[in-house]
């Protein structure tokens, strides 16, 4: 196989917002409870949160968490999660009928997230409550002080506002299996005057209006359009949520995911250019895709009826070589539209569907699909180059034919070029020639890659460190060229500079 592409620096997307490198902490299952806060553990911090999992989390690169949910946020009464943890209720979460301690909350969240150097994303409850619960709760989060809620936020320990920029407004409301789920126009409209009631308690805030659940949802694309019809004025982004799967044996369609979700972009991109269009409107309304991963979705559709239990384990898929490879995919299909595409979230951080692991008082450990998150948020920031591959395509069941390439790069600033590129094909090596023009002097720095003989390696507790990424010998630079072996079925770093 043989494929070609240019990194020229004419050739820019966009700046990339470091939001894309999101993540995701939901009350379910167990992200939260032996997942990041565990006090009983060994390596607990005295307010109880695991060090170990914070210190994985940190090197994944996540500046910005979504918080609390999910589905769970659509029943959830945030001021059961503030004050001495003595006090507070145990409640039935129905999004995953689970009991729901309460230890812990807003304060506790934000205190870990700041800890590990990211943001929160937060998100108010539009299913079961509405603008009062979301008006107060910014004002618990954002206002210096002086009114009832500020001060009870001082009083509990935070006497500096945390200043939370990033608010989604609800979750997947077009789902018939949310909590209070809504029509495109009951929700637009909810959406809209909370957006308008949280803007007068902060006006800097960013605002993220629902889009649809995925794009085969009925409503998908008229619900964008009416949503956005309702809060274009009022909101920022529209969300996206998109979780794969490999159905059956046909990892052929699996390995190009990332084409549907290039499409599921310019779909809603198409729809919120729309609504602009048709209201004379200057502003563009941008993407927060806060949901997106490797699901294997059908395994837990067989788990209905959850029974209640605390912390459950639930949809703790372990991931392999081809999994981490449409990862890294997902990650490429997100920077080659960072024009619009401006955050994004992996759900979820820690055992649900997660990059990493844990056992209740035992290791952490990093899954496959950790190492293309990390390397890509450590070398995917500054402006992201369209590389316009040309490579030989493959029949598929699912999408038709596809390129056997995808790739895109990223200029950073002083630090060069980070090319990524994944091979497709399951059997073949693919020799791809890079043409270098506007980089007079650069060479090959590094090529590490993500493959492996046997494309269903896990990582375990046990062999932790069975799947990482290997550095590749680096060609030569000729006359503003080079040539670089991708292995069958990888995913590819290389660093030009
Ligand atoms: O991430 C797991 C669940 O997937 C979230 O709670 C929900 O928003 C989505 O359907």
């Amino acid at each position: 196989l043989r494929a070609t592409l240019t990194i020229d620096p004419s050739f820019t997307v966009g700046d990339v917002d470091s939001r894309l490198y999101g993540s995701f902490v939901e009350h379910m299952g167990r992200c939260v409870y032996t997942g990041i806060y565990e006090p009983d553990h060994p390596s607990a911090s005295p307010d109880g949160f695991r060090t170990d999992v914070a210190d994985l989390a940190r090197d994944l690169g996540v500046p910005l968490i979504r918080y609390p949910g999910g589905n769970f946020v659509s029943g959830y009464r945030w001021e059961d999660g503030i004050g001495p943890v003595s006090d507070r209720p145990t409640r039935l979460d129905l999004a995953w009928r689970s009991i729901e301690t309460n230890r812990v909350g807003v304060d506790e969240f934000q205190r870990w997230a700041a800890g590990i150097g990211s943001e929160t994303m937060m998100a108010v409850n539009l299913g079961t409550r509405g603008i009062e619960a979301a008006r107060d709760l910014i004002e618990y989060c954002n206002l210096p002080g002086g009114t009832y809620w500020s001060d009870l936020r001082r009083k509990n320990g935070a006497s500096e506002p945390y200043r939370i920029r990033t608010w989604c407004l609800g979750n997947e409301m077009d789902g018939p299996w949310q909590i209070g789920h809504k029509t495109a126009y009951e929700y637009g409209r909810l959406a809209a005057e909370t957006a308008k009631a949280m803007r007068l308690v902060d006006p800097s805030i960013e605002l993220v209006a629902c889009g649809s659940s995925n794009s085969s949802m009925p409503t998908f694309g008229s619900w964008e359009a009416t949503v956005l019809g309702e809060t274009y004025d009022q909101v920022d982004y529209v969300s996206m949520h998109a979780y794969y799967e490999q159905r059956g044996d046909d990892r052929d369609s699996f390995l190009a995911c990332s084409v549907d979700m290039d499409r599921f972009i310019d779909a809603v991109v198409a729809t919120a250019d729309h609504v602009r269009a048709v209201g004379r409107r200057k502003k563009r309304i941008n993407i927060s895709f806060d949901e997106w991963n490797v699901w294997y979705l059908k395994r837990f559709e067989g788990e209905a009826n959850l029974p209640i239990r605390e912390a459950p384990p639930l949809i703790e898929d372990v991931y392999s070589v081809t999994d981490a490879v449409v990862v890294g995919n997902m990650l490429i299909s997100l920077l080659k539209h960072a024009d619009r595409v401006k955050i994004g979230c992996q759900a979820q951080l820690v055992n649900v569907i997660a990059p990493i692991m844990t056992r209740p008082g035992g290791p952490a450990w990093k899954q496959t699909t950790y190492h293309p998150f990390a390397l890509t948020s450590q070398y995917g920031r500054g402006t992201v180059l369209r590389v316009e591959p040309s490579s030989p395509t493959y029949e598929t069941k699912w999408l038709g034919e596809v390129p056997l390439l995808d790739a895109v790069a990223v200029h950073t600033p002083d630090d060069g070029v980070s090319l990524f590129a994944v091979n497709r094909s399951q059997t073949s090596p693919m020799v791809l020639d890079v043409d270098l023009r506007g980089w007079p002097g650069y060479r090959v720095v590094s090529h590490v890659a993500l493959a492996d003989d046997d494309p269903d390696a896990v990582n375990t507790a046990e062999a932790p460190d069975r799947v990482v990424p290997r550095s590749l010998p680096t060609p030569a630079v000729d006359s503003g060229r080079t040539s670089v072996e991708l292995p069958p079925l990888s995913w590819n770093l290389v660093r030009l500079g």
